[in-house]
């Protein structure tokens, strides 16, 4: 009957309006088109995108960079520039890439050499499958200080860096420095903590709320929008910008952060780094407990006014006074240096108050070191 009353339908003539008929065959062709742009809208971007991550992702390797082998099947990207001694490892702060680093490396590589690596997962130190034989996952968490820990000193090994070096960690890297000084002592001579967790911070329940959830969840947007291809179209419009930027920052630093912000596989690391962040702080706990610092190492700490300017001063102050309490436990010699109006950005945005301290250290290093 429905079939039969269609065909009427179809079948009532609209003998005299080929005006009518064009709507209706318009309309149709609208809809098919709408289906078409919907379907262009939904499978296109990701697949350019990811087309576009395969080509970029040889393009933009670090030119002075190594991909070293580190063992288990692992490599890690090393970038190292300038000479001398005492050398200067830094890492970055939570769910970030070398590149973050790049004014401070710039500046401090005409006194020393500096290198700086991308943590596994993150930038170009990719993960590879993991296999039964690598024992390290059992015992730490994927994305957990520990296991981080464990690949640096496996990088720094392969690469035979010259020890003791000055060990510099912002953030998720100052819980990583610390957990490496405690472990490996003798092979650092200066421990630098720029805005360190605290590792007692998730105690907290109003951090554990903004960490879990706000930060978390805006982390995993932003991998969702790299997943789905919708981060190229973003920076394309300008909407979405990378972090490091300003008139010296090369064209190739650029480049390299936007295709970070459209790689799906460095955008899971960063929220893995973040969701994991409670555990790498219990471990340093545990570490700083079982095995205290060695006198030899000496201990700077770099903090800015705020921990983050945009979260609740609430928070910020809590921040600071858990900050202040770790540091009178496990470091009570440490040189406390505060940069007036910095908060956990100032690696990018206030790196020359940064490097100016760091040079600091590295000429009073280089000094004993002659006339020893
Ligand atoms: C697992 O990784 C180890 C270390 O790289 C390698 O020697 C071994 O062949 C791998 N095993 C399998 C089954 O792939
Ligand atoms: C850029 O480099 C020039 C010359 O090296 C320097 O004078 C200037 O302060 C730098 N600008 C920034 C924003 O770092
Ligand atoms: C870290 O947080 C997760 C999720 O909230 C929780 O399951 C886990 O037990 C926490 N770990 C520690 C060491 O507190």
């Amino acid at each position: 009957y429905i079939r039969k009353k269609m065909n009427n339908n179809e079948e009532r003539p609209p003998p005299n309006s080929p005006d009518e008929v064009k709507a209706r065959v318009s309309c149709g062709s609208l809809i098919i088109n709408i289906g078409k742009c919907l379907l262009l809208i939904i499978v296109v971007p990701p697949f350019l995108n990811y087309a576009s991550l395969q080509r970029e992702g040889q393009m933009l390797l670090q030119k002075d960079g190594q991909i070293v082998d580190v063992g288990l099947g692992q490599k890690m990207q090393l970038l190292c520039k300038g000479d001398g001694k005492p050398v200067v490892i830094l890492d970055a702060p939570t769910g970030m890439s070398s590149d973050v680093w790049f004014h401070i490396q710039e500046d401090l590589s005409s006194l020393t050499k500096v290198c700086t690596y991308d943590r596994m997962g993150l930038g170009f130190s990719k993960r590879q499958m993991q296999n039964e034989t690598t024992g390290t996952e059992r015992t730490w968490g994927v994305s957990t200080t520990g296991r981080m820990v464990d690949d640096l000193y496996r990088l720094l090994q392969a690469t035979e860096i010259t020890k003791p070096f000055i060990l510099v960690g912002s953030e998720l890297g100052a819980l990583n420095a610390r957990f490496y000084s405690h472990i490996h002592d003798v092979q650092v001579s200066h421990l630098v903590m720029i805005d360190p967790i605290p590792e007692d911070i998730f105690e907290d329940d109003l951090w554990k709320e903004y960490w879990y959830g706000k930060l978390v969840p805006s982390l995993q947007a932003k991998q969702f929008c790299a997943a789905t291809g919708l981060s190229r179209m973003l920076i394309i419009l300008g909407a979405l910008e990378p972090t490091v930027r300003g008139q010296n920052v090369s064209e190739e630093v650029i480049q390299r952060q936007k295709y970070l912000l459209c790689n799906p596989a460095h955008q899971s690391s960063a929220v893995d780094e973040h969701y994991f962040l409670n555990e790498s702080a219990a471990q340093v706990q545990d570490i700083s407990q079982f095995k205290p610092l060695s006198s030899r190492t000496s201990v700077t700490v770099i903090t800015g006014d705020h921990f983050d300017q945009e979260i609740p001063e609430q928070l910020n102050q809590m921040v600071a006074k858990l900050q202040k309490k770790f540091l009178e436990v496990s470091y009570p010699s440490a040189n406390h240096i505060h940069i007036k109006g910095a908060d956990r950005r100032m690696i990018y945005k206030e790196p020359s108050a940064i490097s100016q301290h760091l040079r600091k250290l590295v000429n009073q290093r280089q000094a004993n070191h002659f006339s020893a």
